[in-house]
C-alpha cells in the first residue's frame, strides 16, 4: 500500500484510490461514473471495475443529499454490462 494512503479507506484496491480522492472528485464535479474515472482512475482497474458498486451509491448520495454516506452500502447499478 502506498504509505500517502495509510489510515484511508481505499475504494479502489486495483488503483489504489482513497474515499477521499472519489469525495473531493465528487465534490468538484465530477457527476457521472466516466468523470470519476477519467478523474481518479477508480473503476477501470484490471478487476474490471468491481469497485463501481461503491462509486455509484456514492455518486447517488452526494447528488442527492450533498453528502457522502458513512458506510457505503454496495449495489450493481454501476457495475458493467
Ligand atoms: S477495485 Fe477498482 S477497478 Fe478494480
Amino acid at each position: 500500500m502506498n504509505p500517502k494512503h495509510k489510515g484511508r479507506e481505499i475504494i479502489c484496491l486495483c488503483n489504489n484510490v482513497p474515499r477521499d480522492v472519489i469525495e473531493e472528485a465528487i465534490r468538484n464535479g465530477c457527476d457521472t461514473l466516466n468523470k470519476i474515472f477519467d478523474a481518479t482512475t477508480a473503476g477501470v482497474g484490471p478487476c474490471g471495475g468491481s469497485c463501481r458498486r461503491k462509486l455509484q451509491p456514492m455518486l447517488d448520495s452526494f447528488q442527492q443529499t450533498g453528502t457522502f454516506p458513512e458506510v457505503i452500502k454496495k449495489d450493481n447499478r454501476g457495475k458493467r454490462r
